[in-house]
C-alpha cells in the first residue's frame, strides 16, 4: 500500500528542530507579552468575504492563493492567509474597543494558508506571531510596535537584517499621487496582466520583481514626494522615535506590501541570507480596515513575523540556541520489581520539576544504556533488584562515567542539587 506524504508545501515539525520552533514562538513573542498585548485566537477559517474585503480583492493573496471552501451547509469560508482581517472582526464583534482603553493590543501565534508556488522559505501552511494595536493614531506606536518586532529578532541573536521603511500616504494624498501615477503607468511598455493590475491597484506595480519593468519605473513618481502635511510630519516622528531608540533603518520609497488595507507607515523585515524569500516580517498601519469591515474608524497598527523564515534565517546565521535539555535523567530498570520502583521515583522527579525519562520496553541493559546516552540526558539511573533490596539506586554520570550509589529517599534531593 502506498504510504502518505505531507501535502506540497506543507512540512512537518519534528524533533528534535521542532523544539527550536517552541522557543522562536517564545522569544518572539516575548517582547510584546511585557508590553502589554494581550492574547488572541480566531478560527483558522473565516467567512471568505472578510479576506476580499479586508486584504483586497486585487491581491495576490485572496485572487490567487486562498484556499477557499464550501460547507455542506453552503457557507463560503476561506482558511485564513493573514491575521490582521480576522483580529479586527474579533474586536468588532466583541465591541473590544468600547469596553477597555485604546488601542486595544493583541498578539497572535498560529497558521496561515496561501497557495504559493512552494519552493524554501515559502510555504503553503506557514507560522506566523502577530501583533495588533487597534484604535489609536498615534507615531509612537507604530515606533513602539516596530521597536518590539527589532527586539524579538535580536533576541534571537538575528544580526544580519535590514528594516526598510515607508510611508503610503493617507485617503488625502494617496488619490492624488495615484492618478499621476497611472498617467506614467500609461505611457510604458507593460504586458496585459501588468496593466490590468495597474488598473485595480497601481501602487503593486511599484513592487513588481522584475527587472524589466523596474527599468521603466526609474522615473516613476515617487508617494515621498506627493505626501500630506499630515502624513509627512507623522512620518517624520515615527523615524525620529526609531532612531532615539537605536533603531536603524533603510528608507525604501518602493515599499508597498502585498495587502491592500496598508495606509501611512508600512515597514518590511528582510535577511540577507534567505535569497529570494527575504522577508521575515512586515507590517504597517491600517486606518481603514475597520470601516472595510462594517466598523467605526479604528486607526490601528500590526505586524506579522514569519516562524519558519525566521528558523532559516537563524539557520543561515549559523545560530545554534541555548535549549534546556529535554531530558536531564534517565531510568533504567534492571527486573520487574526494580521498574516499578523506578517507574514511581521518575513519576517523583517529574513533579519535582526534573525532566526525566525512563527506558521501555527493555531487552537488553545494553540498548537501555544506549537510550540513555541519546536521550542527552546528564546522568542515567540504574536500578537492579539486588540494589533496591539495599535502598539504593546507582546514578550515572553520562559525561565522565562515573557512578555513585544514592539512597532512594535521598534522590530528588541529590538530583535536585545538581541542578538540572
Ligand atoms: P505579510 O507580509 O504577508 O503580512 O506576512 C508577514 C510575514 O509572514 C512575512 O514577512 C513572512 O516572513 C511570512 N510569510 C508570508 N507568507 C509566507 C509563506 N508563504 N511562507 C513562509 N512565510 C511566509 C501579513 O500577513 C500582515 N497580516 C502583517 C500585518 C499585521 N500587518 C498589519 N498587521
Amino acid at each position: 500500500m502506498n504510504t502518505f506524504s505531507a501535502p506540497k508545501g506543507t512540512y512537518d515539525l519534528l524533533p528534535p528542530s521542532s523544539a527550536v520552533y517552541l522557543a522562536i514562538r517564545e522569544r518572539l513573542s516575548a517582547p510584546l507579552r511585557r508590553s502589554g498585548y494581550g492574547y488572541i485566537e480566531t478560527p483558522v477559517f473565516e467567512d471568505i468575504k472578510l479576506f476580499s474585503r479586508g486584504v483586497g480583492e486585487s491581491t495576490d493573496i485572496v485572487s490567487k492563493e486562498m484556499y477557499s471552501l464550501t460547507t455542506k451547509g453552503g457557507d463560503e469560508l476561506g482558511l485564513r492567509p493573514e491575521g490582521t482581517a480576522s483580529v479586527v472582526r474579533a474586536t468588532l464583534q466583541a465591541n473590544l474597543h468600547k469596553l477597555g482603553n485604546l488601542p486595544v493590543k493583541l498578539w497572535y501565534s498560529g497558521s496561515f494558508y496561501r497557495y504559493e508556488r512552494a519552493q524554501k522559505g515559502r510555504y503553503r501552511q506557514f507560522a506566523q506571531i502577530g501583533a495588533e494595536a487597534i484604535g489609536a493614531e498615534d507615531p509612537a506606536l507604530d515606533a513602539e510596535l516596530i521597536i518590539l518586532a527589532d527586539d524579538a529578532f535580536r533576541s534571537l541573536g538575528l544580526t544580519n537584517y535590514q528594516l526598510l521603511v515607508n510611508s503610503l500616504g493617507d485617503k488625502e494624498c494617496r488619490p492624488v499621487y495615484r492618478t499621476a501615477l497611472v498617467d506614467f503607468l500609461a505611457g510604458l511598455d507593460l504586458d496585459e496582466d501588468t496593466r490590468r493590475r495597474a488598473e485595480i491597484n497601481p501602487l503593486r506595480v511599484l513592487d513588481d520583481k522584475r527587472q524589466s519593468v523596474q527599468d521603466q519605473l526609474v522615473d516613476a513618481p515617487m508617494l515621498r514626494d506627493y505626501l500630506c502635511e499630515a502624513c509627512k510630519a507623522y512620518d517624520e516622528q515615527v523615524r525620529a522615535l526609531l532612531t532615539a531608540a537605536g533603531v536603524a533603518f533603510v528608507d525604501d520609497p518602493k515599499l508597498v506590501r502585498g495587502l491592500d488595507y496598508y495606509t501611512r507607515t508600512t515597514f518590511e523585515f528582510v535577511h540577507g541570507g534567505l535569497g529570494a524569500q527575504s522577508a521575515i516580517g512586515g507590517g504597517g498601519r491600517y486606518d481603514g480596515l475597520s470601516e472595510m469591515l462594517g466598523g467605526p474608524a479604528l486607526p490601528s497598527v500590526g505586524w506579522g513575523l514569519g516562524v519558519d523564515r525566521t528558523f532559516l534565517a537563524m539557520e543561515a546565521e549559523g545560530i545554534v540556541l541555548e535549549l534546556p535539555a529535554t531530558t536531564s535523567v534517565y531510568a533504567v530498570a534492571l527486573g520487574e520489581e526494580a521498574k516499578n520502583v523506578l517507574f514511581g521515583k521518575v513519576t517523583e522527579l517529574r513533579r519535582a520539576g526534573i525532566a526525566t525519562d525512563l527506558a521501555f520496553g527493555v531487552k537488553t541493559i545494553k540498548n537501555a544504556m544506549k537510550s540513555a546516552d541519546r536521550s542527552g540526558a546528564r546522568f542515567a539511573l540504574v536500578a537492579g533488584d539486588r540494589d533496591l533490596a539495599a535502598g539504593v539506586v546507582q546514578l550515572k554520570d553520562m559525561t565522565t562515567g562515573e557512578q555513585t550509589p544514592v539512597e532512594l529517599e535521598a534522590l530528588v534531593t541529590t538530583l535536585k542539587e545538581k541542578q538540572l
